[in-house]
């Protein structure tokens, strides 16, 4: 792309033709294969599946045999490839073929082809037309109706806001270094499902081809087109009838987070790049000195022997086993970079296995495919066969060796510096069997390299979690890694795009995400990283990352001032760590994301309907950042109900905007009044050792009588023996009346030993001090409850009563007395 004004010559050529296309023509005979409805027609073929009572898939196809082999996408595929599924009803007349299968109605029109797909008598959408164009096999554009208040949420990572009507984007997974701007149509990550919200209810659609697609949301007002240039129009509508559900429905079938180690929800630092032992040691030093809670350190290119992965440089790091060692002896993972392309070089035995035994990535013919990356020339490994992951996953023994226990994969669109930015389209992948051009199949690349690191590492872990980061990943990655957003800038604008980019990660499936804290490439402030600081610690995935050349970005970079602040928000994240874990096993379970937009839970109050610069953890935590420059103030959207500042603890009628003072060591905070938060004592790292292994649940009342619970989840946050029962369900249940307040804790599930010192309750909301507190033991000072096994303290200062117990099967079961 031209980047002077000579890009809009008068006489350039406009970019974005409308193509011409053929309809699918007169629908000349209807036929069940198998559990299919095959529509065949006179130009190209339709063909439906019910996957489902709430899912239908169909396919548009050319050729005389659809092709029912989904992607990788796809769990719960069978041998062949293809899903299960049901078997529809259908009826065909001379104009229409009806076809159902449990909520789900489609009506052809036999005329082209065309169809309205209906949710038990709701109307989802009209695919209003259907062509292909002419010029490739596989170019296909379908139009889907659009209400003048759909609104449109997913589609994975892009730049804009989170309302995706107005847009357009491509899918190509690409490796991005100009600034991400809104008009950049393709990032790292491709995911092509869209949730339509419409009414307070909702609809999906997925399209499942990982080559190059387009979503344009722009073109019509009252339809959205979808575009393929390869393969078959291969599409999924998800019922709902809510986001939630649609959302639930979607990772049933693209699957869901595996629960993450505890530690990979902690701080993580990095650089590119921490240059050698002494950097990374006086690092970790530093973060224990300056006691600012800190996890993980992550080592960018500079580790390896000239970029080649699975080396350490000697010189810069001698003895990695002693140095990983050492930093596990203070508490820190190390996470090192692993890219996918292979350094060419005959004495290089990860090469030398590759070519010996046919795992890297070639043209038709069989010639070796050679991109320059870091190293130069370079290899690619064709990650879509099994054999080649396996090879991949046994290299990673090599850090496992170490001690590491995570790994970032980067670089794995696959990004590579020439014209294209990728590799050379007709390489042909061995796909397991089911031969495709990179073209065909490019947005699968990275996610097949997450798995083949992640089930690598799984195996040599010896039962405890791995921990991968990926930047490129297709539907489905959230399988295997966590992904961060790759190389943003140290912007405002880009603090703040941050928001509406993970917020539509998560409604895309993928809960464990954020970007780099502070910004990769241009220089920081102080200010800058404060405010992102402030903000990323609430986000799923919480990394600090700068480019080589960029000033310094640690906490403490900017002088005290800055660097208490940090701290402070970095101390948060970890004393709410149980509440953070808690929403992080509930992705894991139910694939809704962990930060929320307002819109996921007040689907039916249009102030949310494009709210993007506040959101929610879990579903009470109400977070909105300063997200400007010398910026003290900013208006708050509380939704319905009642909200406690975090700071003040007033508690506010939510249903409005309120403005809200925020100086520079304050980050409006809210918890919703009805919510119960737990939280613990804090560690400088997840599995720190200290003594007060207490954990409080944190009870913030409503203002009029009623109930509330939580069933908070928590297990040893390392291993998978959760999935043999070792977690523990502790319910927290509060029943309001007007004169009492009766809180129940109890095990619902008791199947892992915390080793917990007690078991605290904090009570936030009430205006004068209780009368007495009923089977809470006696009333104590703070200093004597301290001592004490059991009883309740009354704090006047912040009016909060906090009650202590022993940790045992029965908690508590306490009534507070007010009158
Ligand atoms: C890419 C990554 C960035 C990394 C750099 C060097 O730009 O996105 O995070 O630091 O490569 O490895």
């Amino acid at each position: 792309m031209l980047d002077t004004s000579e890009a809009i010559h008068p006489d350039a050529k406009g970019q974005q033709e409308t193509k011409s296309g053929l309809t699918l023509g007169r629908v000349t005979r209807v036929e069940v294969q198998g559990e299919a409805l095959i529509l065949w027609g006179e130009r190209f073929n339709l063909a439906v599946k019910a996957i489902n009572e709430q899912v239908m898939q169909w396919k548009v196809f050319y050729g005389n045999k659809p092709d029912w082999r989904t992607s990788a996408a796809m769990i719960n595929r069978q041998e062949d490839g293809t899903l299960s599924a049901k078997q529809l009803k259908h009826s065909v007349t001379e104009t229409t073929v009806l076809v159902t299968y449990g909520e789900l109605t489609m009506n052809i029109d036999r005329q082209n082809g065309t169809f309205d797909v209906m949710q038990n008598g709701r109307k989802l959408f009209a695919m209003r037309s259907l062509l292909r164009h002419a010029e490739h096999q596989g170019d296909f554009t379908a139009q889907l109706t659009m209400e003048s208040e759909d609104r449109l949420y997913g589609l994975g990572e892009k730049t804009g806001f989170l309302d995706k009507r107005g847009e357009r984007y491509t899918m190509w997974n690409t490796d991005v270094y100009a600034p991400h701007v809104p008009e950049m149509e393709e990032l790292y990550q491709s995911i092509p499902m869209m949730a339509v919200l419409r009414q307070g209810q909702a609809y999906g659609v997925f399209l499942d081809n990982p080559g190059r697609t387009v979503f344009d949301m722009r073109v019509h007002d009252d339809a959205f087109m979808i575009q393929t240039r390869t393969g078959d129009m291969d599409m999924y509508v998800y019922a709902g009838p809510d986001l939630k559900e649609v959302i639930r429905q979607y990772t049933d079938m693209t699957g869901r987070m595996p629960l993450p180690p505890k530690w990979s929800l902690g701080y993580h630092q990095s650089r590119y790049s921490y240059m050698n032992r002494e950097e990374v040691m006086n690092l970790a030093r530093s973060f224990r000195e300056k006691q600012i809670p800190c996890d993980v350190i992550h080592l960018d290119i500079h580790y390896m022997t000239g970029y080649r992965v699975f080396t350490f440089d000697e010189e810069r790091y001698p003895d990695p086993a002693g140095m990983m060692a050492e930093l596990k002896e203070m508490g820190f993972h190390i996470v090192p970079i692993v890219d996918p392309g292979v350094k060419r070089d005959a004495k290089y035995p990860a090469y030398m296995e590759g070519i010996d035994n046919n795992y890297f990535c070639k043209y038709a013919e069989g010639q070796l495919y050679i991109g320059k990356v870091w190293p130069e020339e370079s290899a690619f490994p064709d990650f879509t066969e099994e054999r080649v992951r396996d090879w991949w996953g046994e290299k990673q023994s090599f850090y496992t060796e170490l001690g590491i226990e995570g790994i970032w994969n980067d670089m794995n669109e696959p990004a590579i510096f020439n014209e294209t930015k990728t590799m050379d389209t007709e390489i042909i992948h061995g796909n397991d069997g089911n031969r495709k051009t990179h073209g065909e199949i490019h947005n699968l690349y990275g996610m097949n390299m997450s798995q083949a690191t992640y089930e690598g590492l799984k195996k040599e872990l010896d039962g405890k979690r791995p921990f991968v980061l990926t930047r490129a990943g297709y539907s489905g990655i959230q399988r295997y890694a966590a992904v961060w957003t790759g190389d943003n800038r140290s912007f405002w604008e880009h603090m703040s795009m941050a928001m509406p980019m993970v917020l539509n990660l998560g409604m895309s499936g993928v809960p464990f995400s954020g970007p780099d804290i502070g910004g990769f490439a241009h220089h920081t402030s102080g200010e800058l990283l404060t405010r992102w600081t402030q903000m990323g610690v609430f986000f799923p995935f919480a990394r600090n990352h700068s480019a080589i050349d960029m000033v310094r970005q640690e906490p403490w970079s900017f002088g005290d001032k800055y660097e208490n602040i940090q701290r402070e928000y970095i101390s948060l994240r970890y004393r709410w760590m149980p509440y953070l874990y808690h929403w992080f096993h509930e992705a894991s379970q139910t694939g809704l994301p962990i930060m929320r937009p307002l819109v996921l839970e007040y689907p039916n109050d249009p102030e949310t309907f494009n709210l993007c610069d506040q959101f929610l953890v879990g579903d009470s935590v109400l977070v909105a950042p300063i997200y400007r420059p010398s910026t003290e103030w900013r208006s708050v959207y509380l939704p319905e109900g009642e909200w406690y500042d975090e700071w003040t603890r007033e508690r506010l009628e939510g249903g409005r905007h309120i403005h809200a003072h925020a100086p520079i060591e304050k980050m409006p905070l809210y918890v919703r009044a009805g919510s119960v938060r737990m939280e613990e004592s804090l560690r400088q790292f997840a599995a720190e050792a200290i003594e007060d292994t207490s954990v409080t649940a944190c009870v913030y009342l409503k203002g009029e009588a009623g109930s509330f619970n939580l069933n908070w989840y928590e297990d040893d946050g390392l291993t998978y023996k959760y999935e043999e029962g070792a977690y523990n369900i502790v319910s927290t249940e509060v029943e309001q009346g007007a004169d009492s307040v009766r809180i129940q804790m109890n095990y619902k599930h008791q199947g892992f030993e915390a080793k917990r010192s007690h078991v605290s309750v904090r009570v936030i909301g009430l205006a004068e001090a209780p009368v007495e507190v009923k089977g809470a033991g006696e009333q104590l000072s703070e200093e004597a409850l301290n001592q004490a096994a059991n009883g309740w303290y009354w704090n006047e200062g912040n009016k909060e009563l906090v009650v202590k117990c022993q940790d045992s099967a029965s908690l508590l079961d306490a009534v507070v007395v007010l009158k």
